[in-house]
């Protein structure tokens, strides 16, 4: 056991010895199930707008956002002097009293949902805010089945592991759930070997094979991420939830829309997935992006499925006033800056790009996304579609040498997650495109015998 360290900002050196201590350090103390990117991984110390610097100082284009987590950009003057001032006057008072900036950002989130979602219960991440949806669904219901997408990702809860339809995921199979899974709409990869749109969305229709035949015909709720997130950004046709969504009202079945990576804008063409996919959700869970970095969870939903819990609850950071403060500013922001227009218009354009590049790399299998949430898939062949996980892993250590950072992910791992703040620009794609142009070459020619 080693003393303990001293914080950043009072240990400035830099350095290899530097980073390969704190690795050390890292794997010391930490879970070692935590994974780390990169063979030589770093340690992101500031950023301003879009741009991150690690321990040496060195500046990198982050189209990772911290797991679309930083939606705005880092260090936004208009969202962290909000916060500052909130931590100035009080930081914690916990739900037993009335805090003006959760009620106000309950407010905001009816105002940007259903008229039917009016209820909001704040947590702390998307796994709690997943556990929420499953208590006042199975409760509503009297029921502890639950039907969800397979390469799904919900959180590492009991309840959320045994939802997320991802082996390498699943740390272990107790659950107070029963889940039934459906094949998920992954056209690239149809589990049925479909083509769309000839399938006629067969995907959707297993959703009412999976009611007729594994459940009690009674299953408390249906969850999906619109677009999948760990899953790797598998984007479903457009038609698809709107063929289940009438399954689901046919048998009264709630739908649990889990809107941790698709939500505030980043899509570009809506709010949120479900408006984008044209469903109304009867319970919207959300986390990451909604304040910028400072960790916030929750759920919206009906009056109804609101008071199923009839016991206490309560969540003694949930809402608390420096997160909804970083909420609120960041909401602001977002609008103001008409943010969820530029995610649309530099999302297509890097979508563009993209498509270029695949003209040149024939290990690029797949693209696909909506706005800012841009999965590229990396295949060995195009025709077999063998997933090239070792290719993902060198192309991301060979763009962050040169100064990009790109996220991976997919139950191959074959996937590259772009989903930078929502501030990039089309000149800040052309630096990652060429960057991602110029790794592709370096790790191809690396790999020839
Ligand atoms: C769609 C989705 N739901 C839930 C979660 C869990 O959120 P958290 O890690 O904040 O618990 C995640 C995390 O990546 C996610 O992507």
């Amino acid at each position: 056991m080693r003393a303990t360290p001293a914080s950043p900002a009072e240990h400035p050196e830099a350095g290899q010895a530097d980073r390969e201590d704190l690795l050390a350090r890292h794997r010391e103390s930490l879970f070692p199930s935590v994974g780390l990117f990169y063979d030589e991984p770093i340690e992101l110390r500031s950023g301003e707008g879009q741009i991150v610097r690690d321990g040496d100082g060195r500046e990198y284009l982050d189209f990772f956002g911290g797991i679309a987590t930083v939606s705005s950009g880092h260090a936004i003057p208009e969202i962290n002097e909000p916060i500052k001032k909130q931590l100035d006057r009080i930081s914690h008072s916990s739900t037993l009293f009335l805090i003006r900036s959760q009620i106000e950002l309950a407010e905001r989130l009816r105002q940007m949902t259903p008229p039917a979602l009016n209820k909001v219960f704040f947590t702390n991440s998307g796994t709690e805010a997943n556990e929420a949806a499953f208590l006042i669904t199975t409760l509503n219901r009297n029921s502890n089945e639950l039907i969800a997408l397979r390469h799904s990702y919900h959180g590492r809860s009991f309840a959320t592991i045994n939802a997320s339809g991802q082996t390498p995921w699943r740390s272990s199979t107790l659950s107070p759930l029963q889940t039934h899974y459906v094949g998920n709409p992954y056209c690239y990869r149809c589990p049925w070997g479909k083509t769309y749109p000839s399938c006629d969305l067969f995907c959707a229709d297993d959703v009412e094979a999976v009611i007729q035949t594994t459940t009690s015909g009674n299953p408390a709720a249906f969850i999906a991420e619109p677009i999948q997130g760990v899953g790797g950004f598998v984007t479903p046709p457009p038609e698809y939830f709107v063929r289940v969504g009438e399954i689901l009202r046919r048998y009264g079945i709630p739908f649990i829309s889990d809107e941790v990576q698709t939500a505030w804008g980043r899509i570009g063409v809506a709010d949120f997935g479900f408006q984008a996919y044209g469903i109304e959700p009867d319970v919207v869970v959300f986390a990451k992006g909604l304040a910028n970095g400072i960790p916030i969870g929750g759920v919206i939903a009906t009056d109804e499925l609101a008071q199923s819990i009839r016991s206490l609850s309560l969540s003694t950071f949930g809402g608390n006033p420096i997160s909804t403060t970083a909420a609120l500013a960041n909401l602001n922001y977002i609008a103001t800056n008409n943010l969820r227009d530029n995610a649309r218009d530099v999302g297509g354009y890097m979508q563009d790009r993209l498509r270029e590049l695949a003209e040149r790399w024939h290990a690029i299998g797949d693209i696909r996304g909506l706005g800012l949430m841009i999965g590229v898939e990396l295949v060995k062949d195009r025709d077999s579609k063998e997933p090239d996980a070792d290719l993902v892993l060198r192309v991301q250590d060979e763009a962050k040498r040169r100064g990009l950072i790109v996220g991976r992910g997919g139950l191959y791992a074959n996937t590259l997650r772009i989903c930078p703040p929502m501030i990039v620009t089309r000149s800040d794609v052309d630096t990652a495109i060429e960057i991602l142009d110029t790794s592709i070459e370096r790790v191809s020619r690396a790999q020839r015998p």
